[in-house]
């Protein structure tokens, strides 16, 4: 079961005036080592939410965790920095309460007007948030009157500012960015415009395979990059030198080709690769067919012929979706293979397909690669997305209201 956004209270239906609004986001940034915002990506996303609520004259109350401080405080996980890139964004000044609970966070929300912002610190200096403790839900519920969710990235964790809370307030929403997440995923899995082409890459089958189960009957062809292709390699008896395989998983590897024959799925594979003598940026590099790998040497990238049968592909498609690295793209001379994905996707955009990275890694990349821009979705999730292509039910959604439910649950 697919849940999405559909048939759950929107934040457009709440009435918001003069109302204090508690707003989960997921403003878990990259921080730089002197501490500023190293990419507002999630935070930009964030906006339009926020936008909307000011403009109705609500009292917004902003909750988000940063890392994974593990119910300590840690000063270099602070949301201040993140405050302060969001007061430039909105140009206003954007308050931090010095916890995200307790008598000075309720008279900061308190002292709140219509339109202000005030921006709770990191949640998960609790060990009560990841624990999802109902005592201490209701505390952080205690500071709204109405509640959303606009955390897409944090959807698929059941915690206490995500799901708890929404036991102790009457009415909670999605927000902008959690609608559209779910309205562009779930258009990859539920009725796609054909042909429906998947890519998938990375390091680990292991990580992909939930993922790679529930596209089969979905997608017409799945095309295989990233260090995860090698683990297919060693199930058809290719060598792979040192590359990454997953010796425990060559049987499933083994197993997804039969399926994919029986079931008329084209599982699609690198024909060649960019082999390197290490995984070094001066490393020796060189093309190599995938059936003649050296030993001794490192598959780190899709090479060109694979390139140009993969582009063909994605051209040609409706919908594609993009979920892992094509190599070891955080590499320059590695990244070819992942930023000529980019670029597909981008030419199918402009031939009328919807294109979707999935979140993680890919998303990295594409923006690395200044190509964000040019397809139709990128994902603010890493794990959130990949669960949701997995076919999980996110808690983080399932929590909100269902409109059908009336007014009041
Ligand atoms: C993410 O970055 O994927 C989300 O913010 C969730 O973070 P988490 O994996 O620490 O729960």
């Amino acid at each position: 079961m697919e849940v999405t956004a559909r048939g759950k209270l929107s934040v457009r239906d709440l009435d918001v005036a003069g109302k204090r609004v508690l707003v989960r986001c997921d403003l878990n940034v990259p921080l730089t080592d002197t501490g500023e915002v190293a990419d507002d990506t999630r935070i930009r996303a964030s906006l339009p939410t926020i936008g909307h609520l000011r403009e109705r004259g609500a009292r917004i109350v902003l909750m988000s965790h940063l890392g994974r401080p593990k119910g300590k405080v840690v000063p270099a996980m602070s949301l201040a920095p993140v405050a302060r890139s969001l007061g430039e964004l909105l140009g206003i000044e954007v308050r931090m309460a010095p916890d995200c609970v307790g008598a000075e966070a309720e008279k900061m929300a308190g002292e709140l007007g219509d339109g202000d912002v005030l921006l709770l610190e990191n949640v998960r200096f609790h060990a009560e948030e990841t624990a999802g403790d109902p005592d201490f839900a209701g505390r952080l519920a205690s500071l709204g009157e109405l509640y959303v969710n606009d955390a897409f990235g944090t959807a698929h964790r059941a915690h206490a500012s995500t799901v708890g809370v929404t036991d102790h307030v009457n009415l909670a929403a999605a927000g902008f960015l959690m609608e559209k997440e779910l309205e562009y995923l779930g258009s990859a899995t539920a009725s796609p415009a054909r042909p429906y082409v998947a890519i998938l890459g990375g390091a680990k089958i292991s990580g992909k395979i939930d993922v790679l189960e529930n596209m089969f009957g979905r997608v017409d062809a799945i095309l295989v990059g990233g260090a995860m292709a090698n683990t297919f390699f060693r199930a058809l008896g290719y060598e792979t030198g040192d590359s990454l395989v997953e010796d425990d998983r060559i049987e499933m590897a083994r197993g997804l080709m039969e399926r994919a024959k029986r079931e008329g799925v084209e599982l699609r594979l690198p024909v060649d690769g960019i082999a390197a003598t290490g995984l070094r940026e001066d490393a020796e590099t060189e093309v190599v067919k995938v059936s003649a790998m050296r030993p001794g040497w490192t598959m780190v990238d899709i090479g060109p012929e694979t390139v140009t049968a993969f582009r063909d592909t994605v051209v040609e498609a409706r919908t594609v979706l993009w979920n892992g690295p094509m190599g070891v793209f955080e590499m320059e001379p590695f990244a070819g293979g992942t930023i000529a994905m980019a670029k597909a996707l981008g030419e199918a955009t402009r031939q009328g397909a919807t294109t979707i990275v999935g979140g993680g890694d890919s998303a990295a990349a594409i923006r690395k690669a200044g190509l964000a821009g040019e397809v139709s979705h990128v994902s603010t999730g890493g794990g959130a997305s990949l669960e949701f292509l997995e076919g999980k039910v996110l808690p983080g959604v399932a929590a909100l209201t269902d409109v059908d439910a009336g007014a009041v649950r």
